[in-house]
């Protein structure tokens, strides 16, 4: 569960990002993929090249979840429920994976959204995506 505190910053946030899913997401992809090469292995289909239409697609795809997450902070799990059977079920990411996107997705957002991405913004959206991580690594088994 989240403090008001909490739930005000990634509300805020996510108010930022929103006008620019698809390049956000494309950046925090990008920097998974050259950080940790081995997660491309799960878009062996899309074309990584930067600026490619892949992952400015894919990217929006993967923002725009975590808006409409940031949007049921009361109830993540029924948010979530169709990407976790998604995730488990037929993408089979290994879990470790999710960790590495969610540092991803934080370093885009600092790198973007200096003064909004104060010490609260960090850690509040720091817990949010372990929250969302925990959610869709859950069905695995
Ligand atoms: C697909 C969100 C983590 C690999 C998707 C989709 C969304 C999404 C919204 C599209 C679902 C659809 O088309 O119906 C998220 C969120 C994550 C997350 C919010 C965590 C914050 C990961 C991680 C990996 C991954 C860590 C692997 C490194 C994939 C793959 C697809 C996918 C391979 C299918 C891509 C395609 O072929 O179109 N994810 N994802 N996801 N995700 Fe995730």
């Amino acid at each position: 569960t989240f403090s008001d505190a909490e739930k005000a910053a990634i509300v805020s946030m996510w108010g930022k990002v929103a006008g620019q899913a698809d390049v956000i997401g494309a950046e925090a992809l990008e920097r998974l993929f050259l950080s940790f090469p081995q997660t491309k292995t799960y878009f062996s289909h899309f074309n990584l090249k930067h600026g490619s239409p892949d992952l400015l697609k894919h990217g929006g795809k993967v923002v725009n979840a975590l808006g409409n997450a940031a949007g049921h902070l009361d109830d993540l799990s029924g948010a979530l429920s169709v990407l976790s059977d998604l995730h488990a079920f037929q993408l089979r990411v290994d879990p470790g994976n999710f960790r590495l996107l969610s540092h991803s997705i934080q370093v885009t957002l600092a790198a973007h959204f200096t003064s909004e991405f104060t010490p609260v913004a960090q850690s509040a959206w720091d817990k949010f995506l372990a929250a969302v991580s925990e959610i869709l690594v859950s069905k695995y088994r």
